[in-house]
């Protein structure tokens, strides 16, 4: 059996001093090893052990358990002994190692599927915790680029559409735009992504090439709507003008590339990237409102701030 034969899952998702209904698995040098047998407990010794060794984050349990798994989160997000915010974790962390999964998969296709039920499972927790939403977005406020990045900036956005009133079917479409707003980076080199440090003008353009990429990668999908089209290939133009790759402005970028604009630009800010330091989510606010005011859609703007002093990040 290879590691296609499993799926990613975060320890974090598993439920200590409870039978464990699937085994869980480690990839280690490239082999899969038992880490916990079906029916055995996830001690908080095992979990401790584990951490001192710092042997990653890299779970599996087997494909043909995904659906047994799936029914586990959900037993958990209906739980009455689990409270908002841990559930707000735990969905979190499910939801990141599927997207881990995805965007290593070459097929497409496939994590535009499989990204469904995580957009569907974000609204229906927004719906019954509206509280606990900002649990949702990364605590550890590092690693820029990912799947964290694109997790974050449709927990943003989600929250913006619906201060901006759209309905159940928008939203869910602008989670599959955001989630998929830099799917181009995947035809980017990781050298570039990961580089510490400024880019150089030939690095530059390679990796302002990622809405064109992105396009690319999305016409193969014929099913896609045009926002979710339009968002990944617009996301980095201005309102005022001057972005990339078309330089248009104002209401000629569609709307969800707006909205997306400006969760990227606030999660940029936001997150340790390789090389600067976090800015907190006041001053990135501050930096919005003062300085780039003119790049963002003034209502979308405005709004922003209702949703971010709800959702407060919580690296502040
Ligand atoms: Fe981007
Ligand atoms: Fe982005």
């Amino acid at each position: 059996m290879d590691t296609k034969d499993y799926f990613r899952i975060r320890l974090s998702t598993i439920r200590p001093d409870e039978p464990s209904p699937f085994a869980i698995y480690i990839l280690i040098d490239g082999k899969m090893i038992t880490y916990l047998n079906e029916g055995d407990v996830l001690t908080p010794e095992k979990v401790q052990a584990l951490h001192q060794k710092d042997s990653g984050e890299s779970f599996f349990v087997l494909n043909e358990r995904k659906a047994m798994y799936r029914q586990y989160i959900k037993d958990a997000m209906n739980s009455n002994l689990i409270t908002n915010d841990n559930k707000a974790i735990i969905l979190r962390e499910s939801s990141i190692a599927i997207l881990e999964d995805l965007f290593e998969n070459p097929d497409v296709g496939i994590a535009l599927e499989e990204s469904k039920p995580i957009i569907s499972d974000l609204l229906q927790f927004m719906d019954t915790a509206p509280g606990s939403i900002g649990n949702l977005i990364s605590l550890s406020g590092h690693d820029f680029y990912t799947y964290n990045h694109s997790f974050d900036v449709s927990i943003y956005s989600l929250g913006l559409g619906q201060a901006l009133g759209f309905d159940k079917a928008m939203l869910s479409e602008l989670g599959t735009a955001s989630l998929f707003h830099d799917i181009g980076k995947r035809n980017v080199s990781i050298d570039i992504l990961c580089k510490r440090g400024p880019l150089d003008e030939n690095e530059w353009i390679q990796m302002r090439m990622h809405p064109q990429f992105g396009l690319k990668i999305l016409n193969e999908h014929p099913g896609l709507s045009d926002a979710v089209r339009a968002a990944c290939y617009e996301h980095h133009e201005s309102w005022s003008g001057g972005g990339y790759p078309q330089d248009i402005s104002g209401q000629e970028i569609h709307p969800f590339a707006r909205i997306v604009a400006l969760t990227d630009t606030y999660d940029a800010m936001t997150t340790q990237r390789s090389y600067n330091i976090p800015m907190k989510p006041t001053e990135a606010l501050n930096m919005m409102k003062v300085k780039l005011a003119a790049k963002f859609d003034p209502e979308m703007l405005k709004a922003m701030y209702s949703v971010l002093f709800k959702m407060e990040k919580k690296t502040g």
